[in-house]
Formats: C-alpha cells, sequence, structure tokens
C-alpha cells in the first residue's frame, strides 16, 4: 500500500509550477477522437485520470503518444464498441464518450461513469440534453448500462435545469455534430467550458457563447484534427496558494491565470492573507492573524467547490468561527472527521454546512484520503501539523494532482511517499 508520509512545519518558499486543468483535460483528450486523425493536445497534465482516459481510447482502437506535457492523438483506426463496465468506472469523465460518440457514430455502449464519492452524481441533466437532440437513451438498470442512439441529432434549444459543467460540455460534444442550431441555456461557465469549446472552433465546429451562460452552437458535417494548449489548473493553483498562506515565504504559485481564481482572491483577502498578483503568477506568504470568514461555495465565478475543502484547512488557523457552506456536492466534508482528529474544532451542522473555530493547532496522525480535494485539505493539515502525518487511500489525491510531492518537497516541506504493507 502506497501513503503519503508528512512531517509538518516546514515553511515553502521558491517556486511551484502549476500544470494544465485537469477538469479541462478530460474532455480535451476524449474530444480529439471527434476529428479523425491527428491531434496535438499541450500542457496535458499528468495524472491519473489521464491514463485512465488514454485506455478508454486505446480500446477505441486510437493511437496515443506522449511526451512529457505533449500528447498526439491519432484516431485514425478508430472503432466505436461498447466501452467496458470497469473502464467506465475508473473516472467521472468517461460520461464524455456519451456526448462524442452519440454525435460521430449516433450510437453509444457504457456504464455509469465512477469518480469520487462526492455525492450522488447523477447524469440526467446530460441525459436530456442528449434526447432534446434526438437520442432515445436506454437504461439497463442492474447493470448500469446505457445505450444512446440516434437516426439522427437535430439542434435543439435546452435549457438545463442546473448549470452542469459535465452536462455543458456533452452537449456541446453532441451538438457540434447534430443538423441545424442547439442552443444551451443556463449554461455552466467555468474557464474550462472556454477551453474546451475553443478546441472544438479549432476542430471545425461552430460554437459561440463558451463562458457564458447562453451557448450556440451551429452543427456541422464533420470535425478535423487540431492542436490546444490545456489552460492551467485553476484548482491545482489555489490549492497551493492556500499552502502559501499558512506556510509560505515569498512562494511563488507560477504558470496560471490569476483572473480565475478571483473568488478565492477576495477570501483570501478578506482573511487577511498578503500576496502579489503577477501577470502569470501570485507570490504569497504566511501572515499572522488571519481573520474567520464565511464561504458559500458557487457554480463559477462564485468560489470552487473543489477549493471547500483545501480551504477549510486554512479556516482552522483563522482567529474567531467561520461558517463555511457547501452547495454543489452533497458528501463534500469526508475530510472533517480527519482534521478533527488532528486537532481541529469543525462542527457540521450537516453535510452542507460546517462552523469553524480557529485557531487551533494541529498535531500529526494517520488519516484516509477519503477524495481528490479532501485529501489534498489533508495534505495541507500534514503540513501544519506537528509531527508525522501518514495519509491513505492516496490513489484519490494521484487522480487529480500531478507530481504533487515533488512539487511540494521542491519548496521545502518533508513529504514523500511510503510502502507499506496491506
Ligand atoms: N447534477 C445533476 N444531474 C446531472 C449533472 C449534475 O443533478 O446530470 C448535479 C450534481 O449532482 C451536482 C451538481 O449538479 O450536485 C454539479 O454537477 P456538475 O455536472 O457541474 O459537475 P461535474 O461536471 O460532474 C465537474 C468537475 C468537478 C467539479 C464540478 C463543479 C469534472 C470531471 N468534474 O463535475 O470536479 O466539482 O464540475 O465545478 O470536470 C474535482 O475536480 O474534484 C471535481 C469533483
Amino acid at each position: 500500500m502506497k501513503q503519503i508520509k508528512i512531517v509538518g512545519g516546514n515553511t515553502l518558499r521558491g517556486q511551484i509550477h502549476i500544470g494544465g486543468a485537469k477538469n479541462s483535460a478530460v474532455a480535451i483528450i476524449p474530444a480529439a477522437i471527434l476529428a479523425t486523425g491527428e491531434s496535438k493536445l499541450y500542457n496535458v497534465p499528468n495524472i491519473s485520470d489521464r491514463d485512465a482516459l488514454f485506455d478508454i481510447i486505446k480500446d477505441l482502437n486510437v493511437d496515443v503518444k506522449m511526451e512529457g506535457s505533449v500528447v498526439t492523438i491519432d484516431s485514425s483506426n478508430i472503432q466505436n464498441k461498447t466501452i467496458s463496465e470497469i473502464l467506465s468506472k475508473r473516472l467521472r469523465a468517461s460520461y464524455y464518450f456519451m456526448g462524442i460518440l452519440l454525435g460521430k457514430y449516433k450510437h453509444v455502449e457504457m456504464y455509469f461513469p465512477g469518480g469520487c464519492n462526492i455525492g450522488s452524481r447523477p447524469i440526467d441533466i446530460h441525459l436530456k440534453g442528449f434526447e432534446a437532440l434526438g437520442a432515445t437513451v436506454t437504461h439497463e438498470e442492474e447493470s448500469h448500462k446505457y445505450i444512446l442512439d440516434a437516426e439522427k441529432l437535430t439542434g435543439a434549444r435546452i435549457k438545463l435545469d442546473f448549470a452542469s459543467v459535465g452536462a455543458t460540455i456533452n452537449i456541446m460534444f453532441a451538438a457540434s455534430l447534430a443538423e441545424g442550431t442547439t442552443i444551451i441555456e443556463n449554461a455552466a461557465k467555468e474557464t474550462e467550458i472556454i477551453n474546451i469549446a475553443d478546441f472544438l472552433n479549432k476542430m471545425g465546429a461552430k460554437i459561440k457563447g463558451a463562458g457564458t451562460s447562453k451557448i450556440t452552437i451551429e452543427g456541422v458535417k464533420e470535425l478535423h484534427p487540431a492542436e490546444i494548449s490545456v489552460i492551467p489548473d485553476r484548482i491545482e493553483a489555489g490549492t497551493y496558494l492556500i499552502m502559501g498562506a499558512l506556510l509560505g515565504d515569498n512562494l511563488e504559485v507560477c504558470g496560471i491565470n490569476p483572473n480565475h481564481i478571483t473568488a478565492l482572491l477576495n477570501k483570501l483577502s478578506d482573511m487577511g492573507v498578503t500576496f502579489e498578483v503577477k501577470e502569470n503568477s501570485i507570490i504569497i506568504s504566511k501572515s499572522p492573524n488571519l481573520k474567520a470568514i464565511n464561504i458559500t461555495t458557487l457554480v463559477y465565478p462564485g468560489f470552487p467547490t473543489d477549493l471547500g475543502q483545501p480551504m477549510s484547512v486554512l479556516l482552522t488557523q483563522a482567529n474567531g468561527v467561520s461558517l463555511f457552506e457547501e452547495t454543489i456536492w452533497e458528501n463534500r466534508m469526508q475530510h472533517v472527521e480527519y482534521l478533527n482528529k488532528m486537532g481541529a474544532n469543525i462542527e457540521l451542522k450537516d453535510n452542507a454546512h460546517a462552523v469553524i473555530t480557529g485557531p487551533t493547532k494541529l498535531k500529526g496522525a494517520a488519516i484516509n484520503a477519503t477524495d481528490l480535494r479532501g485529501g489534498a485539505a489533508l495534505v495541507t493539515a500534514g503540513l501544519i501539523a506537528e509531527g508525522c502525518t501518514v495519509i491513505s487511500n492516496i490513489e484519490y489525491i494521484l487522480r487529480g494532482y500531478e507530481n504533487i510531492i515533488n512539487k511540494l518537497k521542491s519548496v521545502g516541506a518533508d513529504i514523500e511517499i511510503i510502502e507499506t504493507e496491506e
């Protein structure tokens, strides 16, 4: 079993370089197969979700080559076939094959996607979108197999019940190859959606309005190979900035777009954290007398749910009572048990509301990552705790943070992966 061992208390100084955005890459990698031929993707993060997607597209007879963060995907010999249950369940983003294969072949067979256990994670909004375009969805209750079929796809006006990131992207995929115009209303506005629409437009799609709540897609007959660079990961950047606010001595988080993390920067300012914003980086240091604040997670451009858990660790070090509310996922407080075990004072009102009283000294402990961002929160806690912290279930963390051990080591953290008997 692999675990992360951290001896807390070290100051973080130097530069941390941010990789490509996980939630953009996990849509852009499969999107490359919408075209037939060779597409090139730059700044692809080295995370296990990437490898899971490679395994799926290789299974569809697509060729994948990798040189550092540059990925070449050649779909010249692609075959549309069932994506097995094991492959479908490897990650949440396998759901993108629904929109992609439906657009390209008008037929998809796959299983319910996997991913972190942060709530029930239904895909009804995706499926309603496909049905509005003319697809028939068959769901085999027992096996959780989904079969999507369409004689043809026809553009439609689709109002999403919730501004779902995945459903917005999935409908863009299918609608790009539909006949006629699709309008997505109440579309998600996350920055990743703009990156994906840019890629599709480079492939010949006609998408307007990505990044706003109304996206218009004029369907085209086919898409051609293209090149795209994945935008910087705003959540990875935010996680290291939170660590810098706790332990930094001019820690520079580099290769980012500061405009994508305005909500976080506003909250850090409210707490009294000092930082300097440059064009593509932010320099941050530990600040004394952090103020307690209230945080509610929201869709973009609100405070991102994916930074809620790391942020809860910073709130344990603020003076006074902070109220924290999670509004996107039903089950994103599982890390709290472990923070309290380390000495935090967090009272869970229910699965969505936490009252965090600080400051509290944290002590190293043996703890378990329960999901990706909760795992990142535990790493953050381990870095500030007195003594040694050992984190299990680290595969959750490696799913979305590239090279986290070496990145933190290089700025002074005492952190390593250890192998122990099961
Ligand atoms: N929802 C439905 N039905 C649907 C789709 C979503 O009820 O058909 C609900 C969800 O259950 C949830 C809310 O709508 O309560 C938001 O879901 P959304 O579809 O926006 O999330 P997602 O696309 O599945 C992506 C990221 C998440 C991130 C959210 C919100 C990927 C692969 N995942 O998920 O990332 O939290 O958007 O920004 O892009 C993470 O990186 O740790 C992570 C969980």
